[in-house]
C-alpha cells in the first residue's frame, strides 16, 4: 500500500507544484486550502504526513498540527513557512511537528526529507508488532486428519479480512492458530498486537483496547493509543474474549460495524482498518444461554469459526509434537534425547486435560531433570506414571521430580476444597493468586 499524504497549502502555485511532484514519485496526494477542510478531511481518512503551510486564514498549521496529534498521533506532520525564525521552528518541533522547512524549498530536497520520516513510521509499526509477537510465530506442528483439516483451514481465512473466532480448550494451540492466520494473510508485513481479555482489570481494558485521553479519568495522566489503533492495517488477537465484560462487547460490537474507535474521554472517533481475530477456551454459546456473552456479539464474531481439536482425540500427533520439543529442548542444552519404549507408550496413553501445553511443560520439566539423555518412564510426572509403573515404592526418582508431584497435588486438594475459587486457594495454600495461577498453567490444572 503506498503511503498517503495530505498537502495543506493556501497559495494555488504552491500547492499544485508541490501535490504534482509529490504525485509523481507514488504516493497517494490528497490537498486542502485551508485548515479547516484539511481537519474535516483528517477525521475521514488516515493519513501517513501531512504537509502544511503555517500561515493560512481560519485554522493556521500550528493549531492543525495539534488537532491532528489528538486524532491520529501517528500522522507526521511537516510545517512550513516563508516567515521563519528559529524560535517558531523549536515551538513547532515542541508540539510535535516531524520537520519544519523553509520557503522557497528544492522538491527533490522536500521528498527525500518525506521519504525518511515514512521509512521511521514503517520502522516504528515493525518494532510495536516484534514486541508483541516475539516467540509468538512458531511452527504448528502436527500431521494427523484433525490437524490437516485445522491447516487447511487456515489457509482459506487467510485470503480474506473476515473476523475469526478461534475456540478450543486451554493449551490447544489457539494463539498459534492466530498468529498463523495474521502472518499468512496481507497484512503479514503490518502490526500484530495481542490483548489478553482475562488478564486485564475490568475498569482499564476499554481504556487498553481503544486508549483515552489526557485527564479522561484519574490517573489519565497523558493521552494514551489503544491497542486497536497501534495494530491499524494489521491484526488484533482479542484473546480470552467470554471474557470480556457486557459494558465493552456493546462498543466492539460497533467498531466492528463501523471501524471506528473512540478513545475514553473522546468526543470525536478515529477510524480503524484492523483485522479482528478473537478466541476463547470458553463455551461461548453457552455463555450466551446464560446472558453472560451477547447473542449479536458472538454473530458477528463467528463469521467464520475455528475449532481446534483437543490432543486426546488426535493422539498420531502426540509423538511428532514429543520429538519437536525434545528436540528444542535439548538443542538450548547440547543434548539429543531419545525415550525409552514405556515412557513413549505413557505419553500416548495419557489423555492430556492441558493439552499440548501439558505435553510441551512436562517435556521440559523432564529435559532439565532427567538423569541421562534416554529418558525413563520415572523421569515422568506422576500421572503419566500411575497409569504403567509397577509399584516398586524404592525406584529413585529426582528430588525435584517428587516436589513437582507433591506440588501439583497439594494445588489440586487446595483448588478441589475451595470448589475451584483461585483466590481461596491461593490463601489457603499461602502463595498469591498470581503465583497459583502461574503454578496451574505449569501443570496444566
Ligand atoms: N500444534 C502445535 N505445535 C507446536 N506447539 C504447539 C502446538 N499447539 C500448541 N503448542 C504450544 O503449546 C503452548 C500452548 O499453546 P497456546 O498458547 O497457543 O494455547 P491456547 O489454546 O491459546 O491456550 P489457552 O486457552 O490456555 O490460552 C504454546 O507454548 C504453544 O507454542
Ligand atoms: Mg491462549
Amino acid at each position: 500500500m503506498s503511503s498517503r499524504i495530505l498537502v495543506v497549502e493556501d497559495e494555488d502555485i504552491m500547492r499544485i507544484t508541490v501535490v504534482d511532484h509529490l504525485h509523481r514519485q507514488n504516493w497517494q496526494v490528497d490537498e486542502a486550502t485551508n485548515g479547516v477542510d484539511a481537519l474535516a478531511m483528517v477525521r475521514k481518512n488516515r493519513y501517513d504526513l501531512i504537509l502544511s503551510d503555517i500561515r493560512m486564514p481560519g485554522i493556521d498549521g500550528e493549531t492543525l498540527l495539534s488537532e491532528v496529534k489528538q486524532l491520529t498521533p501517528r500522522t507526521e506532520v511537516i510545517l512550513m513557512t516563508a516567515h521563519g525564525n528559529t524560535e517558531g521552528a523549536v515551538s513547532c518541533l515542541k508540539k510535535g511537528a516531524a520537520d519544519y522547512i523553509l520557503k522557497p524549498f528544492d522538491l527533490d530536497d522536500l521528498s527525500f526529507r518525506i521519504q525518511r520520516l515514512l521509512d521511521i513510521q514503517e520502522i516504528k509499526a515493525r518494532c510495536v508488532s516484534l514486541e508483541n509477537c516475539c516467540g509468538q510465530r512458531q511452527p504448528i506442528i502436527g500431521s494427523s486428519a484433525p490437524m490437516q483439516r485445522l491447516l487447511n483451514l487456515i489457509s482459506q481465512v487467510t485470503q480474506t479480512d473476515s473476523t475469526v473466532l478461534i475456540q478450543g480448550e486451554s493449551g490447544t494451540g489457539k494463539e498459534l492458530v492466530a498468529a498463523a492466520i495474521h502472518y499468512e494473510s496481507r497484512r503479514a508485513d503490518k502490526p500484530y498486537i495481542r490483548i489478553n481479555c482475562a488478564a486485564i482489570p475490568t475498569g482499564l481494558l476499554e481504556s487498553e483496547l481503544f486508549g483515552h485521553e489526557k485527564g479522561a479519568f484519574t490517573g489519565a495522566e497523558k493521552t494514551s493509543i489503544g491497542k486497536f489503533e497501534l495494530a491499524d492495517q494489521g491484526t488484533i488477537l482479542l484473546d480470552e474474549i467470554g471474557d470480556m465484560p457486557l459494558g465493552l462487547q456493546v462498543k466492539l460490537l460497533r467498531v466492528l460495524q463501523e471501524h471506528e474507535i473512540e478513545r475514553v474521554g473522546a468526543q470525536k472517533t478515529i477510524k480503524v482498518d484492523v483485522r479482528v481475530l478473537c478466541s476463547t477456551a470458553k463455551n461461548l454459546e453457552e455463555e450466551v444461554r446464560q446472558g453472560k456473552f451477547r447473542e449479536d456479539l458472538y454473530y458477528r464474531l463467528q463469521v467464520i469459526p475455528i475449532v481446534v481439536p483437543p490432543l486426546r482425540d488426535r493422539k498420531a500427533d502426540i509423538t511428532e509434537l514429543t520429538e519437536h520439543f525434545l528436540n528444542n529442548f535439548g538443542s538450548e542444552r547440547g543434548l539429543t534425547f531419545s525415550l525409552s519404549e514405556d515412557t513413549v507408550q505413557a505419553l500416548s496413553d495419557y489423555p492430556f486435560p492441558g493439552n499440548v501445553r501439558e505435553l510441551k511443560n512436562i517435556l521440559e520439566r523432564v529435559s532439565v531433570l532427567a538423569p541421562a539423555p534416554q529418558i525413563q518412564l520415572w523421569d515422568l510426572p506422576i500421572e503419566l506414571r500411575s497409569q504403567k509403573e509397577d509399584t516398586d515404592s524404592s525406584k529413585a526418582v529426582k528430588l525435584a521430580v517428587a516436589v513437582a508431584d507433591a506440588e501439583q497435588q497439594c494445588i489440586r486438594n487446595a483448588l478441589k476444597t475451595t470448589a475451584g475459587n483461585k483466590t481461596e486457594a491461593a490463601e489457603l495454600l499461602g502463595i498469591s493468586r498470581k503465583n497459583l495461577w502461574e503454578k496451574m498453567k505449569l501443570y496444566a490444572l
